[in-house]
């Protein structure tokens, strides 16, 4: 039998006993209980009548009454308002970045990315070269600006016109970063609007983790605070210099589930507009438009609210575990780590001279453990002495013990 493609394929690595802590994905339980909401959402769609007109091509941006659902959940959510005809609803985030950039640059042009970056995105820009991808240091609050602006001045001309109205492009996490789990400083966050405005670039926001902070809320024992606030809404559309340069990509899959394959923009008005001039568009129609009223019914209900709540809870507990288990076997060796508040990741920096690479064969054989290489994460192959952990798909047992595990193999390497 040929080997499995993924970790999902044959149950992959999935297997009883195996730690995966590379997978990035809600565990198996958090979908259990959101095929029951998912269930009900459907039974309701059918009370309405509403199923039929949900499988017809659609609205391009997507329906008034999905949209609706998607701003007052995400109103709630952040604890600041979201205006429904900002939102387009997209097929999640992957598919958001591509969109865009095909959207409105050439393979000539640039988009610059944190170093390190989502794993996935730093693979296929090499790969796919659909823009040429320049890596930005990050520090502890965001971008290192003074490196993206000697970038931005190095760009070449060019004409802008309303169909690309964008010299270059900047991919970013801002909140609750994959792999370090960092948040940009609002100091940070001002002058990346400045910059943008100042060279014509796009700037686009994978905002897949934003709902997700577990930084408790002291004044409300079970609470937690909501994530800082979102790049886009930094993007003032009341500054006498406002042009529309940072779209939030937004996604269900972290929250809700990846199978979904359903997220959404806030953009600009102008972006809106731009989008829906597409060829997916023109073409395709509404995106995910059967899965998209589904959702929209879920969110109606309030079930989607309770369960991120319930993750931000489950995620808090997980994320102390790594980080207590990884600071008391080897914090006296030298290994550091970040101290996330929300999200799905944990960064760990290993002494200089220690190979990741080495770490994941030993852990894989020893231990049935195994995560991402910290080089992945990196559009040119930097940090292998790093590893990135993922603390949502297991319980707090399992991932206690593949940490464990895994502590025990770094442990034997720097005692030998
Ligand atoms: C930063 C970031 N963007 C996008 C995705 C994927 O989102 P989607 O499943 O909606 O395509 C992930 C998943 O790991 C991610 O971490």
């Amino acid at each position: 039998m040929a080997h499995p493609l993924n970790d999902f394929e044959d149950n992959g690595l999935l297997k009883p006993g195996h730690y995966s802590l590379q997978v990035g994905a809600p565990g198996p339980e958090s979908l259990k209980k959101i095929a029951d909401y998912l269930d009900d959402a459907s039974k309701k769609l059918r009370e309405q009548h509403r199923f039929e007109e949900s499988l017809q091509y659609g609205v391009v941006p997507g329906t008034h009454s999905v949209r609706e659902a998607i701003a007052q959940f995400l109103t709630r959510q952040y604890g600041q308002p979201v205006e429904r005809d900002d939102l387009f609803v997209t097929s999640g985030a992957s598919s958001g970045v591509e969109v865009l950039m095909k959207h409105y640059f050439t393979q000539e042009q640039y988009i610059f990315a944190e170093n390190p970056t989502y794993p996935v995105f730093a693979m296929s820009i090499n790969k796919d070269q659909v823009m040429k991808g320049v890596p930005i240091p990050i520090e502890s609050d965001g971008l290192n600006l003074k490196v993206l602006e000697e970038k931005l001045k190095e760009l070449p001309e060019t004409k802008l016109t309303p169909r690309r109205p964008f010299r270059a492009a900047v991919y970013l996490i801002p909140t609750h970063h994959n792999p370090t789990g960092c948040c940009y400083s609002p100091e940070k966050c001002n002058k990346l609007v400045k910059l943008a405005r100042k060279y014509d670039v796009l700037i686009i926001c994978d905002d897949v983790y934003n709902v997700l902070s577990y930084k408790a809320d002291v004044s409300v024992p079970g609470k937690f605070e909501y994530s800082p606030q979102r790049l886009f809404a930094y993007d003032r559309k009341t500054d006498p210099d406002y042009k529309g340069n940072i779209i939030s990509n937004g996604s269900f899959a972290k929250i809700v589930a990846p199978g979904l394959r359903m997220g959404w923009y806030e953009a600009p008005t102008h972006v809106i507009t731009s989008l829906q001039d597409c060829y997916l568009a023109n073409s395709g129609s509404g995106q995910t438009y059967y899965v998209a009223h589904l959702v929209a019914e879920a969110l109606k209900s309030g079930s989607i609210d309770n369960h991120v709540q319930m993750l931000r809870t489950k995620h808090k507990e997980r994320m102390d575990v790594a980080i207590s288990t990884v600071e008391e076997n080897l914090s006296k060796y030298g290994v550091t780590i970040t101290h996330p508040e929300g999200g799905y990741f944990l960064w760990v920096k290993l002494p200089e001279n220690m190979d990741s690479a080495k770490i994941l064969e030993l852990s894989k054989e020893r231990e049935n453990v195994t995560f991402v290489k910290g080089n992945l994460a990196s559009i040119c192959g930097d940090f292998s002495n790093h590893i990135r952990l993922c603390i949502a798909y297991y319980e707090v047992d399992d991932i206690r013990k593949g940490v464990e595990g895994l502590c025990r193999v770094i442990k034997s390497v720097l005692e030998k």
